[in-house]
Parts: C-alpha cells; sequence; structure tokens
C-alpha cells in the first residue's frame, strides 16, 4: 500500500490531506445578515474574559474573503478543507426559523471549494452555541440533544448533495472543561455538577444527530472530533490519577459510541452525581462514529488531588520544548494515540483532524515568515503518524491547525497557529514557510 521511496515517506494513494479552520474563529460578520448572538459573542462582550480585549466579530473577515480564503487552500495543494457552521448564523434563536442568508453563505463556500476541486469535511459544533439556547440551560439541559438533532437535519438536507463527511461535535471534551469546569471558556461556569450533565448531553446530541444525518444521507460519513492527548502521570504515586484522568477525558466520549457504556471506572460516580441517565440512551449511542476525528497537540500530565472528583488535576509540564501556548511538542504522542484507538476500539477510520503549533512569527526583513519551528513540528508529528499507518492504524486524512492565524479563544489574536500569516489591521494573507513546505507535502503525498 505505501509507496517505499527511499528517504521519502510516502502516504497511503488515497490518504487526504487538508487545512482546518472554525467559524467563530476566522468568520467574523458576527451581526451580519441576521445571524443570531452565539455564547462566544457574548463571552467577549461581556469583557475581563480575553486575552487584549479581543473579539471574534472580525476576525479573519473571512464571512467576506472565503473566496481569496478558498484559493489559499488550492495553492496549498489540499484536497480537503474543515470548517465548522455556525449554528446561529443559520438559526439565529438555536430552533425553528432558519435564517436562509445565513445557509446561502455556506452554500456559496462549498461551491467555491468545488470550483477549486477541495472536498468540504463541516463540523456542525465548534463551541459556538446560540445564546438564545444558552439563556434556556444550554449543554446542562436535556432538550439541547432535540436542539442539536433538529439543526443537524436543517443543515444536512439542504447540504447532503455536496457534503459526504460530518462530524458533529468538536472536542466535547473542551466544552464541558473550558466552559463549564474552569471557566475559561464561553459560557465560563465553574462547576462540576453542571459539567457532568453536560458530559451526558454532548453524548447523546452527538448520537441523535449521528441518526438523523444518517436517516436523511444513508451513504454520508459521521464522525465527533474528540481532543485527546497521551495520559501521563507525573510520578508514581499518581497512576491511579491518570486513570481517573483517561476516563475522564479521553475514554468518556468514546466508549459510550464504541462500547456502549461509559468507562467501567467512573460509570458508578456518573450514574450517581447525574439522574438524569437512561439505559437506553447507551443503545442510542452505540456505533455511531463512521470514522473518529482526532485532535492532537501534545500530552497530558497529571497528579492527584483531594478531591475524589474528579481526583487528578493536569499539570503544566515542561520536560520538553514548548510551543508559543506553553504546550510540550511530544511527537510520539500521536503514534502512541493512534496506536491506542487501534487496540481499545477496533482499529476505527481516524482523521487527524487537527494538529499543529502557534509560535511567535515574525515578518523579517524580506517580508517573509521563516517558521521553521513549525516546519519541524509538524514533521515531527507527521513522521509518527506515518509510522502509525505502517504498524497497521487506519488513519485516513491530516488536518493541520490551521489554515491561517485567527481568533485563540481566551488567548484571543496573541497566539498564532496559521500556515498563513493574517495581518489583522490590513487582513492581508501571506504563506508561511510552513505553508511552502506544507504544499509540497501535499503535492508528493509524503515528505522526504
Ligand atoms: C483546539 C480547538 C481549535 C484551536 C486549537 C488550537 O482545541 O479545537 O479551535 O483552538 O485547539
Amino acid at each position: 500500500m505505501i509507496n517505499k521511496v527511499i528517504g521519502m515517506k510516502k502516504f497511503p494513494e488515497d490518504f487526504v490531506w487538508g487545512v482546518a479552520t472554525s467559524a467563530y474563529q476566522i468568520e467574523g460578520a458576527w451581526n451580519e445578515d441576521g445571524k443570531g448572538l452565539s455564547i462566544w459573542d457574548e463571552f467577549c462582550h461581556r469583557g475581563g474574559k480575553i486575552a487584549n480585549g479581543d473579539t471574534g466579530d472580525i476576525a479573519c473577515d473571512h464571512y467576506h474573503r472565503y473566496k481569496e480564503d478558498v484559493q489559499i487552500i488550492q495553492k496549498l495543494n489540499c484536497k480537503a478543507y474543515r470548517f465548522s457552521i455556525s449554528w446561529p448564523r443559520v438559526l439565529p434563536e438555536g430552533r425553528g426559523r432558519v435564517n436562509e442568508k445565513g445557509l446561502d453563505f455556506y452554500k456559496r463556500l462549498i461551491d467555491e471549494l468545488y470550483a477549486h476541486g477541495i472536498i468540504p469535511f463541516v463540523t456542525l459544533y465548534h463551541w459556538d452555541l446560540p445564546l438564545a439556547l444558552e439563556k434556556q440551560g444550554g449543554w446542562t439541559k436535556r432538550f439541547i440533544s432535540d436542539a442539536f438533532a433538529e439543526y443537524a437535519e436543517i443543515i444536512v438536507k439542504s447540504l447532503k448533495d455536496r457534503v459526504k463527511h460530518w462530524t458533529t461535535l468538536n472536542e466535547p471534551l473542551v466544552i464541558y472543561g473550558a466552559g463549564y469546569f474552569s471557566g475559561v471558556h464561553a459560557p465560563g461556569y465553574k462547576s462540576l455538577y453542571k459539567s457532568i450533565k453536560v458530559i451526558h448531553n454532548l453524548l447523546l446530541s452527538h448520537a441523535k444527530a449521528y441518526h438523523a444525518i444518517k436517516s436523511i444521507s444513508p451513504s454520508a460519513q459521521v464522525g465527533i472530533v474528540n481532543a485527546l492527548s497521551p495520559v501521563v502521570p507525573e510520578t508514581e504515586k499518581d497512576k491511579k490519577a491518570a486513570m481517573l484522568a483517561e476516563s475522564y477525558t479521553q475514554r468518556i466520549f468514546l466508549d459510550p459510541f464504541f462500547k456502549g457504556a461509559y468507562p467501567s471506572l467512573i460509570d458508578k460516580k456518573l450514574q450517581f452525581l447525574n439522574r438524569d441517565i437512561r439505559d437506553d440512551d447507551f443503545t442510542l449511542m452505540k456505533n455511531t462514529c463512521d470514522f473518529l476525528g482526532v485532535n492532537n497537540y501534545t500530552r497530558m500530565v497529571v497528579k492527584k488531588t483531594f478531591l475524589p472528583v474528579p481526583g487528578f488535576a493536569i499539570i503544566k509540564s515542561k520536560s520538553y520544548p514548548l510551543t508559543a501556548m506553553g504546550w510540550e511538542i511530544y511527537p510520539e504522542g500521536i503514534y502512541r494515540l493512534c496506536t491506542w484507538i487501534k487496540n481499545e476500539y477496533g482499529n476505527p477510520p481516524v482523521y487527524i483532524t487537527e494538529n499543529g503549533a502557534a509560535f511567535d512569527d515574525v515578518i523579517n526583513d524580506q517580508g517573509e515568515i521563516v517558521d521553521t519551528q513549525r516546519i519541524e513540528f509538524l514533521k515531527s508529528y507527521l513522521s509518527d503518524v506515518h509510522a502509525a499507518i505502517q504498524d497497521g492504524c487506519n488513519i485516513k486524512g491530516y488536518f493541520v491547525w490551521s489554515l491561517m492565524d485567527n481568533f485563540e479563544w481566551a488567548e484571543g489574536y496573541t497566539k498564532r497557529f496559521g500556515i498563513i500569516y493574517v495581518d489583522y489591521a490590513t487582513q492581508k494573507r501571506m504563506i508561511k514557510h510552513s505553508g511552502t513546505w506544507y504544499a509540497s507535502v501535499c503535492a508528493q503525498n509524503g515528505f522526504e
């Protein structure tokens, strides 16, 4: 399958090379053409939550510049583009009335992608919940799973002819962990109780949306995107904590879909803390991933805590070189992760839906962005992806996070993840050296 050319790491013939973004991080146009508000609009405007008081109001102005951006994706020789749909742009109140202008934007974007030979990979939810639904309890309430399935149905009915790859939720771990436990993301709660409820409602939402999508478009490939990292105990004493962390952060968004149950280590605790779990929920959840989206950046180092739930804390380890996010560069993690998925979950098809790094990019005197560190980062992670494929992992594609610099959530515009540089004052896009390098990887289906 994999051609071995001396010195070249070649990927399987049908390997999908792509780049990824998300709606709130790039679109801007936060209140245009009938779009409703999302929890991120509210969170940023609340003040005091985001570095420099930044907001996604304008972001990369992609809503108006999508044609230029699609041309850039083509220049990168990418076969695929992963983006997300803004739920409140299409359903301003979250349910009911459809904003046709919002839907039209995505139709135009997809037309443009096809005109440039690029396949869309569409994520339905990348964190921008309609504010109207948040006001009714949002992810903490069970009704949200029906609202999400309705939204999925509306989108899929309208785009099914041209979209075959759907992912429901982006990183449920971060939705509950950052949004409801640590509070650093919208909607900004710090509540263990709420988090536990949110976990179950996210699982249920994925499952209901999966069934809704498949009933409309049986040939669609539907998956979920998880934030996954190998979990490592800080010391020998933290081994139990590491097992708990693995259950609460990784297995919890895999076991229900692949095994039809919560992870056994935490099942009883979750059932005790959330009385709104029904047995048939797990019937609904089982076998609802045609593929798995994996976002990996680093590893997760944990230590034990005195609180029994969750029983672990994630620490900022600095044992390896760090990116500008302070995340350890740990390429073998992606290999470990992929082989773990293969062995634990029956080797499902996997797309690496996000991988990349923030560095402090500078434009040099020649007007170039020589981001050698990012090239080294991508090369090292891709080498491990390649090794995992050679060892039998069913990895179908890889998407760099991100196509371009964008609004990095609580960090605002201070962190640059793009392989395209964005000058926010002028909205000028410039290809970084990593972009040129990645274009050659996509063209050659591999690298030296
Ligand atoms: C992931 C998010 C993505 C981006 C990267 C850096 O957790 O899915 O939107 O912020 O991290």
